[in-house]
């Protein structure tokens, strides 16, 4: 068995991994948005509030207290924030990207119990004081100090915590196509196995629960797929992804799905606990 700092190791080596792959085989405008430092800035429709209910919804609200105060960490542009509102006395959000930011702000200026922090990537420099629950959703994959991250995670937790990801990162590709048009496997981001062994190690009493995740409907899904697998229009792996795409077009929609499920991680933080 891994000891704790074998896990943590294994996750930035991971998260090292895939930095390194996506490097490699982006073109140089995906390169310069990395350099610039705002990568989440393009997807900002997808991150803040919209119809759809987030997948997973049912499986956090049994979870909170209509007199809970929330931390959100990661909160992109709201979405999440929106729609558990209505469900806890107070949410704080806080998101790294500008871009999300901005649109968190624009948001907490139309839901009076929500708060929207200067933006950071967690963990803080201080301590932000306690919430009673602390809540990420679809965030750890994309955090590669996983141990100073969920220290303060817990430090900021009065009951529980909770985490919502997937077994494969959100910005995973499907397996069989990436490696079709790339040639190469895809450098997985850790992820919900990942996070249970660390916790495991960590001595929390963690609850789990899965939802599964119903196929992705968009059509086309062509711009999806280019972004997932790296590939620019036009480029020799665009028409190798095309043809990928018209040889399976008759596949069960499942195969173009990254993750099978979406699951809730709660645990209770140690000094709540002891
Ligand atoms: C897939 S988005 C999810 C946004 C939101 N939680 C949702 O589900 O709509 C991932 C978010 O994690 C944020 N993020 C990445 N690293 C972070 C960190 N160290 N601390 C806080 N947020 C982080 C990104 O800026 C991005 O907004």
């Amino acid at each position: 068995m891994n000891t704790l700092a074998e896990l943590y190791r294994e996750w930035e080596a991971q998260y090292d991994a895939n930095a390194a792959q996506a490097q490699r085989l982006s073109d140089e405008a995906a390169q310069e948005a990395y350099a610039s430092g705002d990568t989440w800035a393009p997807l900002l429709n997808i991150f803040t509030p919209g119809e759809a209910e987030p997948l997973g919804l049912p499986l956090v609200t049994p979870l909170l207290r209509p007199e809970d105060t929330l931390l959100d960490v990661g909160a992109g542009g709201g979405r999440i924030a929106a729609a558990l509102a209505g469900t806890v006395e107070q949410i704080r959000g806080v998101d790294p990207s500008p871009a999300l930011s901005a649109a968190l702000h624009q948001l907490a200026a139309e839901l009076p119990n929500l708060e929207a922090l200067d933006a950071f990537a967690w963990p803080p420099a201080d301590f932000i004081g306690q919430s009673d629950v602390v809540l990420s959703w679809n965030v750890l994959y994309y955090v590669r100090e996983i141990e100073q991250f969920l220290d303060a995670y817990e430090a900021h937790a009065g009951r529980l915590c909770i985490a919502v990801l997937g077994e494969r990162a959100g910005a995973a590709p499907p397996q069989s196509l990436f490696e079709a048009v790339r040639g190469e496997p895809f450098a997985e981001l850790p992820a919900l196995n990942e996070l249970i062994a660390i916790l495991a190690a960590r001595g929390a009493d963690y609850e789990l629960r899965r939802t599964p995740r119903p196929p992705v409907v968009e059509v086309p899904q062509v711009e999806r797929l280019r972004r997932l697998c790296m590939v620019t229009e036009g480029s020799p792996e665009d028409t190798i992804l095309q043809a990928e795409l018209e040889r399976r077009a008759d596949d069960d929609p499942k195969h173009l799905n990254s993750m099978r499920t979406l699951a809730v991680v709660s645990w209770v933080p140690p000094e709540a606990a002891s």
